[in-house]
């Protein structure tokens, strides 16, 4: 059987592309801005952090832009979409990852509605938006390939608040909706679903210490040793899912957790404890 030539005539695994990548000036989004621009793709950043992400687009290639666009808004999305496609004549690739988070601390008895309203408005409403009008201008094309960041809270609970868990699941069942209509045109639908990473998701950009701190706590509750999640491991797991080595993969969750979701401890936990053996 002969190699699919598209995926080993270059190294560049995204070369003439045109991507746009949601919440991609700052943290997971910001690292597959980078990935996908130096694998070739022309990458537009639509972010409300208008420093950052113009910061960003300035300091890389002239393949990289900055539109201001709150992906909750519908003219908004509208305007990233068209003014995408009037500049590079095309749009291959939509990744829907914006997103925020409330207070992790929060019972269903305390939660407010107001605080799912925000959650749903950005994270599931912007990720609706933004795939309903990337679909109308890859339909007619017949290709193209719509991916989100939903969360490992998806396929394990424990992970996030009732309304973020809300949110991240309506992601994932938009996933295999969209996949079965998008399909019939040649379009692929995924998302990456990641373990927690340091980022700047609870309000601002942390210091040194602080993600030092984060990861210390992480990697002693995560199932994978001797590895710390990076923002780039998940980027590089959206870059797979954008590229044409993934050209038959449509309608998966690729989850991003050192196996973490797969594996509950408690058994061996107890099995350790219970059964040691005497000490001589
Ligand atoms: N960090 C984690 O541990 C983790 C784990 C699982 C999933 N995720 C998901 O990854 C995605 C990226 O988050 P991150 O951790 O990189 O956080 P981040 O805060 O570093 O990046 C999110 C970006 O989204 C932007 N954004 C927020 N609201 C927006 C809006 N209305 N319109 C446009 N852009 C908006 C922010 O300005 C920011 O640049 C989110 O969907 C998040 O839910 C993160």
């Amino acid at each position: 059987m002969s190699a699919n030539p598209s995926v080993v005539s270059s190294n560049k695994r995204l070369d003439g592309k045109v991507a746009i990548v949601t919440g991609g000036a700052s943290g997971i989004g910001a690292a597959a801005v980078r990935l996908f621009s130096q694998n070739g793709a022309k990458v537009v950043i639509a972010d409300i952090q208008d420093n950052l992400g113009q910061e960003i687009a300035n300091k890389l290639c002239e393949n990289v832009s900055y539109i201001h666009c709150d992906v909750s808004q519908e003219e908004q999305v509208i305007n990233l979409i068209n003014t995408t496609v009037d500049k590079y004549g095309q749009l291959d690739i939509m990744y829907n990852n914006a997103g925020i988070i409330d207070n992790f601390y929060i019972s269903i008895v305390e939660a407010s509605k107001s605080d799912l309203d925000r959650l749903l408005a950005v994270n599931l409403v912007g990720s609706f938006l933004g795939a309903k009008h990337a679909a109308r201008v890859m339909i007619p094309r017949r290709k193209g390939c719509i991916l989100f960041t939903a969360s490992a809270c998806v396929n394990i609970a424990g992970l996030g608040t009732h309304a973020y868990s809300v949110t991240k699941h309506g992601i994932s069942g938009l996933v295999k909706s969209l996949s079965a209509e998008l399909g019939e045109h040649g379009i692929r639908v995924n998302c990456v679903s990641p373990f927690s990473v340091a980022t700047g998701i609870a309000g601002r950009i942390p210091s040194e210490e602080e993600i030092a701190q984060n990861e210390m706590f992480v990697s002693g509750v995560a199932n994978l040793k001797e590895k710390i999640l990076k923002v780039d491991d998940v980027a590089q797991a959206a870059l797979y899912l954008a590229s044409d080595e993934a050209g038959y993969v449509s309608g998966l969750n690729l989850v991003v957790d050192g196996g973490y979701s797969v594996v509950n401890p408690s058994m061996m936990t107890a099995f350790a404890t219970h059964f040691k053996p005497p000490v001589e």
